[in-house]
């Protein structure tokens, strides 16, 4: 059995796979918690894991081929007054993952580029690179025929406003391109996080196509704001109903399973979750920052104050080893920034619960 540690892969296949975090805690015999991963530090939403508990027993049957309700309930979460109009536009799949692939896969060839950060989240990366795109480098003054950019941008937590999002769009696209904004932990950003999301900006996205021809889709991932990665549950509100046809069309069907439309149909009613969600994530991430400050001066870190996790960098390749070797013994994994972001001298940790943050601080202290 394949055994995940802090020096080599774990269970990735590193010649043919993406590294990602997640998959360490399964293999710790002292496991604690997870912060290598970036999901809400609340955990599965209880009255979501029932209703996922209680599908099971339609396992027997096929998911519905609409993926209704849950994609409709998910259109009225994201767009409560204009949902009509709008949720054509909308398809769900397993995990974020699969529609990064989709889309890509879909859109014309040519060059690929990533957002203007120092670093991004790589799936996106991978699934050019598999669909032969020529990909640029971060900092080409070239415009692309594919341009994705993460935002917030896991792992740095860069976080560009809608201003500035649409001007590197508008500086980094072809005409005729595909543009991927993934929005998968925008929703942290606060209680008016709509306002604030690609996602209102309907006449924008639309010309964009109509004059440009440029097309725009936002991606998530919900595995992160629910905790539910485990569940696989992502999706993506494209430029047209068109353009969501089209991808229906070459999505493999019942891609997402009858537990996991459950668990969405559920969640997006549990206001409480994330009024929680909003007011204790940035106090716990600011209280994580203190206590690292005062022990570790030298220390830098980063990221928006709202976000689920922490993008660290030690100012060493040996401490950030050191750092990822102590918490995966004392069963606290964090995220290396080596495999996947080559940043050695990072580590990503979570946002989570002061009970929970001190087994990792105290874990530090021998640092
Ligand atoms: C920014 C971002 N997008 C997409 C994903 C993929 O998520 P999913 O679990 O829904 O496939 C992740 C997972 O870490 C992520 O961080």
């Amino acid at each position: 059995m394949p055994t995940a540690n802090t020096t080599n892969n774990g269970p990735w296949d590193a010649k043919l796979q993406q590294f990602h975090g997640g998959q360490d805690w399964a293999h710790i015999d002292n496991f604690v918690e997870d912060f290598s991963v970036t999901t809400n530090a609340f955990g599965m939403p209880d009255s979501a894991m029932a209703a996922a508990i209680q599908s099971i027993s339609q396992g027997h049957h096929y998911p519905p081929a609409d993926q209704e309700p849950a994609r409709s309930s998910l259109a009225r979460f994201l767009w409560p007054t204009e949902f009509e109009s709008e949720q054509d536009r909308l398809i769900l799949g397993n995990g974020a993952s699969e529609l990064i692939d989709l889309v890509i896969r879909m859109a014309p060839s040519g060059t690929w580029k990533p957002g203007p950060f120092r670093t991004q989240y790589k799936e996106y990366e991978r699934s050019a690179r598999n669909n032969d795109f020529e990909l640029l480098s971060v900092d080409s003054t070239d415009k692309a025929n594919v341009a994705c950019l993460v935002n917030p941008c896991n792992p740095t937590g860069d976080y560009l406003e809608l201003p500035e999002l649409k001007r590197w769009i508008s500086a980094n696209v072809l005409p005729g391109g595909y543009v991927l904004i993934d929005e998968s932990m925008q929703p942290w950003h606060s209680a008016e996080f709509r306002e604030h999301s690609l996602t209102s900006q309907h006449d924008y996205i639309r010309k964009m196509y109509e004059e440009h021809k440029i097309s725009i889709f936002v991606i998530h991932s919900w595995t992160k704001l629910w905790c539910c990665t485990g569940l696989r549950l992502g999706s993506v509100v494209c430029p047209t109903a068109d353009h969501m046809r089209a991808i229906k069309k070459v999505q493999v069907p019942w891609s997402v399973n009858v537990v996991a439309l459950a668990f969405l149909n559920a969640v997006v009613s549990d206001e409480t979750y994330l009024q929680k969600t909003w007011q204790m994530t940035p106090a716990w991430r600011q209280q994580t920052i203190n206590q690292l400050q005062e022990m570790f001066p030298g220390w830098v870190f980063y990221g928006r104050e709202f976000l689920s996790w922490i993008w660290v960098d030690t100012g060493s390749e040996d401490t950030a080893q050191k750092a990822v070797d102590l918490a995966h013994a004392a069963g606290v994994p964090v995220r290396s920034g080596r495999p996947g972001y080559n940043l050695p001298s990072f580590v990503r940790l979570a946002v989570r619960e002061p009970a929970k943050f001190n087994v990792l601080l105290d874990a530090w202290k021998s640092l």
